[in-house]
């Protein structure tokens, strides 16, 4: 499988839409346990003079154990259109209950400079190092967003700033 090198300014809006229609997938993993769920809120970015993946996943998201036990995660995106398996596996269950990869079909491919693999079937990836870890406090928030999205702490985020080290396209 060759991985075709992208620039990540010539693919940010590309991820950018699809964070917007249906989400792309954060893989995870700890030891022998990989994990993949589907993220709709993201951004590509710059920070500390390097390019940045900032991921906000919910507290009591078995993802945010994962990546607080091994901080490295890989982003696919499903730029050959989306899966329904994959996406409502992907977004509805818990890798905690079950192999999500093997239920949903995917793939994976060993990562080129992290140990969390990519997604065959969604080639465009990105490959991250968590360069720092925040818990929001919802508290702080306008009420109207606060009421909306945050009934209580388990639904805090908690945003993980990525390092880009590498980013693909995967081919055959
Ligand atoms: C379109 C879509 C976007 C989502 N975006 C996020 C997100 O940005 N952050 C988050 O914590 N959960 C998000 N979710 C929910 C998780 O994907 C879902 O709870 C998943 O089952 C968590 O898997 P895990 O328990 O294996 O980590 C989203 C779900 C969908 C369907």
């Amino acid at each position: 499988m060759n991985r075709r090198k992208v620039e990540v300014t010539e693919v940010a809006g590309t991820i950018t839409r699809a964070l917007q229609n249906g989400g792309v997938y954060l893989n995870s993993r700890d030891g022998e346990k990989i994990n993949s769920m589907v993220i709709g809120w993201g951004h590509i970015g710059r920070i500390w003079n390097r390019q940045c993946f900032a991921a906000y996943v919910r507290m009591r998201r078995y993802t945010r154990e994962l990546l607080d036990r091994n901080p490295e995660f890989t982003v696919s995106v499903p730029v050959n259109g989306q899966s329904r398996k994959a996406f409502e596996i992907c977004g509805m269950k818990s890798g905690r209950d079950m192999d999500k990869f093997a239920e949903a079909g995917l793939t994976a491919v060993p990562g080129e400079t992290v140990s969390v693999p990519a997604i065959r079937e969604f080639p465009l990836t990105l490959e991250c190092r968590v360069m720092y870890r925040q818990e929001q406090v919802a508290a702080d928030l306008p009420e109207d967003i606060r009421a909306k999205f945050y009934s209580d702490e388990t639904e805090d985020h908690v945003v993980y700033y990525g390092e880009i080290v590498s980013a693909y396209v995967l081919e055959d």
